[in-house]
């Protein structure tokens, strides 16, 4: 193999490998202004910062909305098992040491299945070893649709 012919396979060679890479960062811009869905179509965020996470119909049935991709981070939204007529959405990444949290529906209680912490439904600790709640978002409904505000 002569020089230039080993040359001309570099640069293939490090025009492939740079591609997803840059096709990476193309997609990571548009993931900040976009949400996902449980149905998981992105659906942008309305000019008021609200996004629609899903429906009342949605979360009456499994008791919870997941949006793993919502754009300010990953989301459980649930009824307040205080007050029924209000909602609550939290980050659910656990604040001790980053794992997803879940929703246990008959405990009423986001519990971490990595060390065991347990979160009211506000985002408060119940349970360590966490000692800070889980980040919250502000959310609503309008008619059929749960709305949560991203930014
Ligand atoms: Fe959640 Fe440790 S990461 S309790």
């Amino acid at each position: 193999m002569d020089r230039r012919t080993f040359l001309s396979w570099v640069g293939v060679g490090t025009l492939a490998s740079s591609l997803p890479v840059a096709l990476a960062a193309c997609t990571s811009e548009k993931t900040d202004t976009t949400a996902v869905n449980p149905s998981g179509s992105a659906v942008p965020a309305r000019t008021d910062g609200f996004t629609v996470v899903g429906t009342v119909k949605d979360l009456d049935q499994a008791g919870f909305i997941q949006d793993k991709n919502f754009a300010a981070g990953p989301l459980l939204v649930t009824y307040n098992p205080k007050d029924k007529s209000k909602l609550a959405a939290v980050n659910s990444t656990c604040t001790h040491k980053g794992c997803a949290v879940d929703w246990k529906k008959d405990a009423k209680e986001f519990v971490c299945p990595c060390h065991g912490s347990q979160f009211k439904a506000d985002g408060s600790v119940a349970k360590g070893p966490a000692n800070q709640p889980l980040a919250t978002f502000t959310v609503k409904t309008e008619g059929n649709s749960v709305l949560v505000k991203s930014a």
